[in-house]
């Protein structure tokens, strides 16, 4: 088997078999195969699609470049939440601690950000000390000692997502549906799951943004976990404006950690809730997601899901003191107004410009080698359906250097437009997809196909 042969095979639209997949994967993984073939596979797969049984071997060859992890020795049900990737989408670092302490593992294995969406380790890494890269022992350790812990692909688990992952942010191929499958399920299978909920974002800042497609990526996603017994259930959920107030590494932290002080946005409170109620009910910790969103309140409000937080932040090397003392995260040097250059009312926050004006900043990676500036981003202080009177701030821009802030002031500017008139009412949680169908959530969505 040649490396040439199967690219051209891809390019050529034909459908490939599960060796000449497992020949490719493990090559790269080995690093018998190099870069640059394996970005011409990626755009092939990219141009051409996979079929159902190609994603699943795809998703197999992956799962096997690394160790499966053996959870059954911690007892109760093992349940994850993984987000398809959105602007200011900080959900996990308030969902996992909130769910793990009402009860369920939440074993977690997440990834970096991709194109202009951010990502939970990168996150989670711009806490002083914090380990995204604990060994099997460790993350085990934590998972029964606490309950949960958030750890990225590591040479040990899950390797081949971990290269193939990053060459995807910087060869124009996130949003393509075998891929996404295959890195997400390949994780989740590696983590011993008992249950996957699946945040399917849809929108300008999503990976996705055609309702159509994000039910094709629902339904393959569920697809692949019951062909090995995990069940998955989806919300489809509206990512056309950023979730929250603060989008960027560092500035992210502090709203998860606000949020789990009771103090979060709206927007990402009630998308946490959503998601954290299905996983509770996946856990057998709550008959229904009423049930499971009031435990999920309460232990919000008595202070454990916080606890729980700082005890992974502890047992993961991070600097638990970031809690009481934000100001010990990284932050921007410089902070720039936008200012509002109308009266009217916010009638939309393009998610996507502003995921690219954090690119802009540096906090996302451009290519392979690229490191990333984690005290960068925006603060919006101004979104969709809000008054706003001509010069009064709609957003702060946070830079470290001058020319790049400027660039991302204006990416930020552009990101709004006001009118005279408060646009409609705009559903957050949109559909729920499970093994037996789309259902609309929010009664005015329209039903589903
Ligand atoms: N999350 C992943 O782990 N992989 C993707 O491709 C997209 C989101």
């Amino acid at each position: 088997m040649r490396p040439y042969d199967i690219i051209s095979k891809k390019r050529d639209g034909r459908p490939l078999n599960p060796e000449e997949i497992d020949f490719f994967v493990s090559g790269f993984t080995r690093g018998e195969i190099p870069h640059y073939q394996m970005a011409a596979l990626l755009m092939a797969i990219f141009l051409r699609g996979m079929d159902e049984e190609e994603t699943f071997s795809l998703t197999l060859s992956m799962l096997h470049s690394g160790k499966i992890l053996d959870l059954s020795e911690i007892q109760g049900k093992k349940v994850d939440k993984h987000s398809t990737g959105g602007v200011g989408d900080k959900v996990s670092l308030v969902l996992a601690p909130a769910v793990a302490a009402a009860g369920v593992t939440v074993p977690m294995i997440s990834g970096r950000g991709l194109g202009h969406t951010g990502g939970t380790l990168d996150k989670l890494e711009s806490i002083p000390g914090f380990n995204t890269q604990l060994t099997i022992e460790e993350f085990k350790k934590n998972l029964s000692r606490i309950g949960v812990s958030i750890i990225g692909q590591t040479p040990e688990l899950v390797p081949a997502d971990k290269k193939v992952y990053a060459l995807r942010d910087v060869t124009a191929t996130v949003d393509s549906i075998p891929l996404v499958v295959s890195s997400i399920m390949s994780k989740k299978f590696a983590a011993d799951l008992d249950a996957l909920v699946l945040d399917v974002k849809l929108g300008r800042g999503a990976v996705f943004d055609q309702e159509e497609m994000a039910f094709r990526l629902a339904r393959a996603i569920i697809s692949i976990g019951y062909r090995v017994g995990k069940r998955v259930v989806a919300l489809v959920t509206n990512m056309e404006q950023p979730l929250g107030r603060l989008v960027g590494n560092a500035l992210e932290v502090r709203e998860a950690i606000e949020a789990l002080n009771g103090e979060g946005p709206g927007d990402l409170m009630e998308i946490t809730l959503a998601l954290g109620a299905q996983m509770l009910v996946l856990g057998q910790k709550a008959k229904g997601v009423e049930e499971a969103r009031n435990k999920l309140r309460g232990v919000i409000e008595n202070g454990e899901a916080l606890s729980k937080f700082k005890e992974m932040l502890e047992a993961q090397g991070g600097d638990p003191r970031v809690i009481d003392d934000p100001q010990l995260l990284p932050q921007g040097k410089l902070r720039i107004e936008v200012k509002a250059e109308a009266n009217g009312y916010i009638t939309s926050l393009d998610a996507k410009k502003v995921g690219e004006a954090v690119v802009a900043l540096g906090g996302e990676r451009r290519d392979l080698s690229s490191e990333i500036d984690r005290a960068v981003g925006i603060e919006l202080i101004r979104k969709r359906g809000e008054k706003v009177k001509r010069g009064e701030s709609l957003a702060f821009v946070y830079a470290s250097g001058e020319k790049e802030g400027r660039k991302a002031q204006m990416l930020v500017q552009d990101a709004y437009q006001c009118s005279e008139q408060p646009p409609k009412a705009s559903p957050l949680i949109l559909y729920l997809v499970t093994e037996d169908g789309v259902k609309s959530v929010s009664p005015q969505k329209a039903p589903p196909p």
